[in-house]
């Protein structure tokens, strides 16, 4: 729909480097991969996961799968993934194992995704929003103002249409396996309360790698800057922008509170969070192991449902305790702003049918 200047990335070799490199990998696979510098050309397809061998006597082998994402450990986005690699220690017997690197650590979304595609991580969690680069079906959800309700998002999402935008990014070597809550997200800012549309005139606001997203901050009328989550505090913190959006628990747990003092609950997008796998790495289990992997999977996009008012609640109580203003604007008026990028959208061979569909989906 809408071109974009996104920021331009990282070679793979790079990124796939810094998981040798980085030290703070508490992962056998990582350890043993670095000690092991003449295997360093094998390293992508073995950093997705590892096998070891375990017990003394009767030995197994252990099947370590790597996953990384960019939200703090405490961010229910994490607890889902940990619970993910639970249900599969258990269903597995122990012979599957989820390694977990959250806050950035290989990389940011893309990069993740970047990886994951070449096989060099076997998993990882990230936005629908940045998986509009590989797979256009994803650019639906960053519509704004897309569900009518929590239960109509829920029925899109677990029904024909969530499941087949799932699958779209296949091609690509990447296997949606589950979506995960991202509730909806608002806009914060440092020095100017938003209480209309109107207020955003001018202002730079930082978007996610996604031309939806660049599509819809320019629709509001502020100017928008790509710049990676991990790399968003210093942005907002140096003045390269003047404000963000995103969900409270993000909101609190990246710390952006603490330099933005305004929270417009203005919730103009309800972007889900989706867990991806590797196709090289599922195609290398076999078919019970992917059917306990997949279960696992659903099993965690249940819990980290549960979890997902709790943490909104509290995190908007702590940053209210700790000054923010929270505005709760006319919904109505920012929706009436950006209506034509639904008019837009009908005319998208890919997202015009799809927009529709989710339209008429009757919970
Ligand atoms: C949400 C989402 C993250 C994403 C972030 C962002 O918090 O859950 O996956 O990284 O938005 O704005 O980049």
């Amino acid at each position: 729909m809408v071109a974009s200047s996104l920021a331009p990335q990282k070679p793979i070799a790079t990124l796939v480097s810094r998981i040798l490199r980085t030290s703070s990998l508490s992962s056998p696979v990582a350890t043993s991969l670095r000690d092991r510098p003449s295997r360093r050309w094998l390293a992508p397809l073995a950093l997705a996961s590892a096998t070891l061998l375990a017990g003394c006597g009767g030995q197994r082998d252990i099947k370590v799968i790597k996953l990384a994402h960019g939200l703090d450990s405490q961010h229910p986005v994490h607890k889902g993934v940990v619970f993910m690699g639970q249900r599969l220690a258990e269903k597995s017997g122990g012979t599957l194992r989820v390694d977990v690197y959250p806050s950035g650590q290989l990389g940011s979304e893309r990069e993740c995704i970047e990886l994951v595609q070449v096989g060099g991580l076997a998993m990882t969690k990230v936005s629908a929003s940045v998986l509009e680069g590989f797979a256009a079906e994803f650019k639906v959800f960053g519509l704004p103002y897309l569900f009518r309700d929590d239960a109509h998002q829920q029925a899109v999402l677990n029904g024909p249409i969530g499941r087949e935008i799932l699958a779209s990014p296949q091609g690509k070597f990447v296997r949606g396996l589950c979506y995960y809550e991202a509730g909806s997200r608002s806009f914060y800012t440092k020095n100017r309360p938003i209480h209309t549309p109107d207020d955003l005139k001018g202002l730079k606001i930082r978007v996610q790698e996604s031309p939806m997203a660049f599509a819809l901050i320019r629709a509001f009328g502020a100017s928008a800057t790509p710049i990676s989550f991990g790399e968003l505090y210093t942005a907002l913190q140096q003045g390269v922008v003047d404000g963000a959006e995103n969900n409270p628990p993000s909101f609190h747990l990246a710390r952006h509170y603490e330099v933005c003092r305004f929270y417009s609950l203005n919730e103009h997008t309800t972007v889900p969070d989706v867990v991806i796998v590797s196709t090289h790495f599922w195609s290398s289990l076999t078919p019970q192991q992917q059917q306990w992997l997949q279960e696992a999977a659903d099993e965690s996009a249940v819990y980290q449902r549960t979890l997902w008012k709790a943490a909104t609640e509290e995190a908007l109580a702590i940053v209210e305790k700790a000054g923010v203003e929270i505005i709760r604007p006319d919904r109505a008026i920012f929706a009436a702003r950006v209506a034509p990028l639904h008019d837009e959208a009908r005319k998208d061979p890919v997202i015009g049918p799809l927009n529709q569909r989710i339209a008429d989906v009757r919970p």
